[in-house]
């Protein structure tokens, strides 16, 4: 599975700390910035490259970080193919990709702790779609709603 990774200074801490984790688990890891502390940065040069990438399937699922999480999380779901949701706590983080194939999570780096993040980075990349009909006929409908705008 590949995985993208982004945050602004907001984020940037607990996106170093993922890091760490991601990499002792998973051989695919990107990421895409910050790469360094600027607390002058702003969220979208890290959110939309990232969402980017997973709305062209260049990677598979992605974690974008700012302050709250929100900004960097309308900015992602601005872009087509992205299902992103903000999260701070682990039920929606599987049940959003079986249910709904979400494919970015959004998390806030003065939101949610080091331990907590990790858990619920750990629920997203470990669920899998179900591909239920009725699932699909929501999507579906997402789709439709992608297509008019
Ligand atoms: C940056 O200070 C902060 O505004 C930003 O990271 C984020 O919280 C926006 O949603």
């Amino acid at each position: 599975m590949k995985i993208g990774i982004a945050a602004d200074h907001g984020g940037f801490e607990l996106k170093e700390k993922l890091k760490v984790q991601l990499e002792k688990q998973y051989l695919s890891i990107s990421d895409f910035g910050a790469d360094a502390y600027d607390a002058n940065d702003d969220y979208p040069d890290f959110a939309i490259p990232l969402a980017k990438a997973v709305g062209m399937g260049l990677v598979d699922r992605g974690i974008v970080l700012c302050g709250s999480g929100v900004g960097a999380c309308f900015t992602a779901n601005k872009v087509k193919g992205v299902r992103a949701a903000l999260l701070t706590e682990t039920y929606s983080a599987h049940q959003g990709v079986e249910h709904d194939d979400m494919n970015m999570i959004c998390i806030g780096g003065r939101v949610v702790g080091e331990e907590l993040a990790w858990e619920i980075v750990q629920a997203f990349l470990k669920a899998q779609y179900s591909g239920e009909a009725r699932h699909e006929r929501r999507l579906d409908k997402v789709k439709q709603l992608e297509k008019e705008q």
